[in-house]
Parts: C-alpha cells; structure tokens; sequence
C-alpha cells in the first residue's frame, strides 16, 4: 500500500521548506520499506493571480482521494489578505473536516528558549486546538459601511458537538500520554468570566465529560489571559491543553516563541476519523521578507511532515509510517544542538546545507 500525499507548496518560502522536507521523506523512507507518492497541487497566490480562483468544490473534492495534506504556506503580497488564508486553509479545514488542530509545544536539548531559566523539562506540552468553529466561521457582517454608525459584528460559534469532541480528543490525548509518563492533566483554556455563553457550554461539557469518562485525568482551568502569563513564567504547569480556535491561534504563537521559534513550530490539522484525509503544515506563514533566498529554517516543515507520517500511520493504520515519522522527529533533536544556541530563525546555514544535516543525523 502507498501513501499518497498530496503536496500544496503553496507561497513564498512554502516551496523551499516543502522541497526540503520532500528530500529528507525521500532518504528516510528507502530503509523502512515505506511506500509514497506525492501530488503536486499548485494552489496559492500565483496560481490566484493567473486565474481568478483559489480552489473550485471539484478539487477540493478531488482531495479526499489522498491520506494526507501537506501544505507549506499561503500568503502572497500582492492578494489581499484573507483570500488566501480563508479561500484555501480555512476552507479545507472546515471542507475536510479537520476539527482538530494540534501543536506541540515542546522545546528539544540545544535550542534557545527566550524564557530565563526554562529547559526542555519545564517546556514540554501540546495544544489541542478546535479547528472549526468560534471566530473562525465567518459569520457576521457590516451594517451602514463607511458612515459615522458603521457597525460590524463577528459571532463566535460554539456548537456542544462541537465542543464534545474536540474534548474527547483532548481527554484521549491526555490520557495517551499520561501512559507515557506525562502528568496526565488537561486544561481548558477559555475565558468564561466575560464569554458567559461560549463558556459555558465549554466548561459545562469539559466537566461531565471528565467525570464521566476520564476520571483519572486532573482537570484544570485556566482563563485564555492568565495562560499567557502562565506559558512564559511556569510552562511547566502544562501538559495538554484544550482550546477553541481563536485563543488557540493566539497562545500556539506564544508557544512557538518559547519553543524556539516559527522555524520549529509544527501542526497537524486531524480529522481524526480518518473520515477525510488531515492536513499538515508548519505555523510559521510563507515569510516574504526571506522568500526565494535559500534562507528559510526548514526544520518546522520537516517537523510537520514528522506529524504527518505518525499521525497517518495512527489513522490508516500504517507501522512504516510511523516509525519514518518518529525517525525524523529523531534527525531533527540531533540537528538541534549543532545549532549550538543560535536563533533558529536566522541560521548561519541556508535551507539545503539544514536540509542535508537532518539527511545526515538520520
Ligand atoms: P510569517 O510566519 O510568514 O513570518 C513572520 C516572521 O518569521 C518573518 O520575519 C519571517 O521571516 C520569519 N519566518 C517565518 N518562517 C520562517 C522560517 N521557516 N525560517 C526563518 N524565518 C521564518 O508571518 P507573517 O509575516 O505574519 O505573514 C506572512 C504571510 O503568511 C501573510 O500573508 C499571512 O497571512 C500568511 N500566513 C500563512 C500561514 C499559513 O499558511 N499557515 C500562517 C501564518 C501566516
Ligand atoms: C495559523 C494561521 C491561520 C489561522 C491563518 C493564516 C488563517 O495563523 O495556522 O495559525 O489563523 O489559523
Ligand atoms: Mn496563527
């Protein structure tokens, strides 16, 4: 059985840091006996630009035929914001049904942390982040445009089935990894003091569905303001986090920042039935003021790509694909103290010469 991969390089440094993924799977996988094929796809900016279209109903149909998305970025200064991001990425999130969003925050041996007197012990968490609902749904509107009354509202959506099994995911999760050694802990993170009807329904859902069913996972709170604060004083009190999309957007920036950076920020956009294929792709955005400069940290998108393989082997039930993907996450904590306290995102190496020590750490 093949892997078949879709691949939306996308914009700006997307086909740099996607290439050189590509070339790391290519060496990785020849020892694992482990089978692929990849698509180029050209949807992006260019591709807009040239035809007036971002992606028509038929192809993102035509997507559900792969086991795996993997995407760099989209992002094109001369679109106007928002066609893109919302056009193509939110769309296949919300189209594939890709209702969690997950980011490890996690900082590896030999990469710098701005946060004084934090090491890979106290920063070692992951963000379960719902991925199609709350701000992100787009409704709302303009009333009385350009006048002096001009009124806009944006409702944020949040649906109990919504909300149900985003949790279950996080419980899971939680649990998952309390049998590897974690606290086994899951936070919600919210802001119930002033969204009293989100809120509610979160924290209502996250208490019964605790009780019930993962007794033995400690459950936390935590308002959306204080977490910020908690990530940079004691991240250490993290273990899984669970939140809805647009708090998750913001602290999953926080937490790249104190994991090293976009360069090593990973994520995976999981339909976690396996009902639609799930998108991967690093958080970090298609970075126009380094594109097509060979400059690019590619570490993320490799790291993404590790994502991809263990989730879609935990999916399709594929053992070569996760071991490749566990080798890769391997290749990058061996990279990472050569860089030897450097920032990430402005390496001394171009984005081959890290492309070949990750190849040569496998
Ligand atoms: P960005 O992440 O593209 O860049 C922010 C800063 O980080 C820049 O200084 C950039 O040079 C640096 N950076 C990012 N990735 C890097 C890497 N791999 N190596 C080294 N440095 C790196 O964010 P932005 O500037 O806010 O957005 C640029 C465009 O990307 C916008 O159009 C935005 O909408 C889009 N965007 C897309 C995604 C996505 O595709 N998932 C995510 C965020 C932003
Ligand atoms: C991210 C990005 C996207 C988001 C944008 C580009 C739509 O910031 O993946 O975090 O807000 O989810
Ligand atoms: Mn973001």
């Amino acid at each position: 059985m093949a892997l078949k991969l879709a691949v939306i390089a996308g914009d700006g440094v997307g086909p740099e840091v996607v290439g050189s993924a590509l070339k790391v799977l290519e060496a990785a996988a020849g020892p694992h006996n482990l089978n692929y094929t990849t698509t180029d796809l050209d949807y992006g900016g260019a591709r807009y630009l040239k035809t007036g279209e971002v992606i028509s109903d038929d192809e993102v149909a035509a997507l559900r035929d792969y086991d795996a998305i993997f995407l760099g970025a989209v992002g094109h200064s001369d679109v106007k914001p928002g066609v893109l991001e919302k056009g193509l990425l939110l769309k296949l999130r919300f189209e594939l049904d890709q209702y969690i969003n997950l980011r490890p925050v996690k900082l590896y041996e030999g990469v710098p942390t701005p946060l004084a007197g934090k090491g890979p012990k106290d920063i070692d968490f992951v963000c379960v982040r719902e991925n199609t609902e709350d701000l992100y749904c787009g409704n709302g509107g303009i009333a009385r445009k350009g006048t002096a009354q001009e009124i806009s509202t944006q409702e944020m959506i949040t649906t109990r089935f919504g909300v149900e099994r985003c949790l279950r995911y996080a419980y899971n999760l939680a649990r998952e990894r309390k049998a590897a050694g974690y606290p086994g802990q899951l936070t919600l993170v919210h802001k119930t003091n002033v969204l009293t009807y989100a809120g509610d329904t979160w924290f209502r859902a996250f208490e019964e569905i605790g009780k019930a069913d993962f007794p033995e996972i400690e459950r936390v709170y935590h308002h959306v303001d204080a977490c910020c604060m908690y990530m940079v004083a004691s991240p250490e009190r993290y273990d899984t986090i669970v939140v809805p999309n647009m708090f998750g957007d913001i602290i999953t920036d926080l937490g790249a920042a104190i994991a090293g950076g976009m360069s090593i920020a990973a994520s995976g956009n999981l339909n976690p039935d396996g009902v639609a294929p799930s998108m991967f792709e690093p958080v970090h955005g298609s970075a126009p003021d380094i594109a097509g400069q060979n400059k690019a940290n590619p570490l993320a998108t490799i790291l993404s790509l590790s994502v991809l393989l263990i989730e879609t082997g935990r999916i399709k039930n594929d053992p070569a694909a996760t071991k490749v993907g566990q080798q890769l996450e391997q290749a990058i904590r061996k990279v990472c103290p050569q860089f030897e306290g450097q920032r990430l995102d402005r390496p001394k190496w171009s984005t081959d010469e890290i492309t070949q020590m990750v190849i040569d750490a496998l």
